[in-house]
């Protein structure tokens, strides 16, 4: 896995809501990259513009203007018949699992489509992914969870399975936006950990959207800040959050509870 993301002066507007008002210029010249393997976190407040990024970068939009790579392919000129293979390669996974599942199909279904549409597995040859894939994510035993439907999970269970099921076609980058935040507080920490977990052991780059910097924090190594669709801040998680430069970067980091905030001086 040796693709590399390259998002250069991305901009996207939408039209106002009524016809006199203005556009909403949703992002603004976004650039950054994502190496093969490298975890980063982009973080924003609401409306900031992080779900128009992740809709583009999966594929779901077009920018107005700018351009996003990935290896050789042109996310922005990709043809309708190109989508489903660029799709094995960048997965989404979205805040609302249950959303996210069919409630008439159960968790062994779910997950043996991906495997059949992107990978041409036969349904016998797809039997043991699919075990595979609820093992690693925590799901066991698999062969209870694979008979389950949707309403019969957790949410945080159910967010394994779409976890699972995004990994199926074994993609290269995944795009989780805000994952855990319809979660309840209690289950958060296990499927962030799932994440970091599994971006170590499969070498998957992963852009997690997320508002909450301490999630970022988890799962990241290199950290975006988005402010009114601009990237008013980006480096290393652990400096970020240590000794942010930006304003709107300060913000976010004292609306933390005290420990975690960045006090006077540290890490300097
Ligand atoms: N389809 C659309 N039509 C019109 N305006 C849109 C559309 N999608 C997003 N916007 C506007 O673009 C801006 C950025 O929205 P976006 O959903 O990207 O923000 P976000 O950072 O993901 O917010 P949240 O944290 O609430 O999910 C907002 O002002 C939003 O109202
Ligand atoms: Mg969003």
């Amino acid at each position: 896995m040796t693709t590399r993301l390259v998002v250069a002066a991305v901009s996207k507007a939408y039209p106002g809501r009524r016809r006199r008002d203005q556009p909403v210029q949703a992002c603004q010249d976004v650039s950054f990259t994502i190496e093969p393997g490298e975890p980063v976190a982009l973080v924003g407040q609401s409306g900031s513009g992080k779900s128009t990024l992740a809709r583009m970068i999966t594929a779901m939009e077009r920018p107005d203007s700018g351009s996003i790579s990935f290896g050789d392919v042109r996310v922005d000129r990709l043809r309708r018949r190109q989508l489903r293979g660029y799709r094995s390669q960048v997965q989404m996974i979205f805040q609302d699992p249950y959303a996210a599942l069919n409630p008439l199909h159960t968790v062994r279904y779910a997950l043996t489509r991906p495997l059949i549409n992107h990978l041409h597995l036969s349904e016998r040859a797809a039997r043991p992914r699919v075990d595979e894939l609820l093992d690693t994510v925590g799901l066991t035993p698999v062969e209870q969870f694979a008979a389950k439907l949707p309403h019969q999970l957790s949410g945080g269970q159910r967010q394994r399975v779409v976890i699972a099921r995004a990994l199926a076609p074994r993609p290269a980058l995944l795009v989780a936006d805000e994952p855990v935040s319809m979660l309840d507080v209690s289950l958060r920490a296990g499927v962030l950990e799932l994440l970091a977990e599994l971006r170590r052991s499969t070498g998957i780059s992963l852009l997690y959207i997320t508002h909450d910097l301490l999630g970022a924090r988890v799962v990241s190594d290199r950290l975006l800040v988005l402010h009114h669709g601009r990237i008013v801040e980006h480096g290393p998680t652990i400096e970020v959050l240590r000794n942010p430069q930006d304003d709107y970067t300060r913000a976010l980091l004292d609306a933390l509870p005290t420990p975690f905030a960045a006090a006077p001086g540290a890490g300097r």
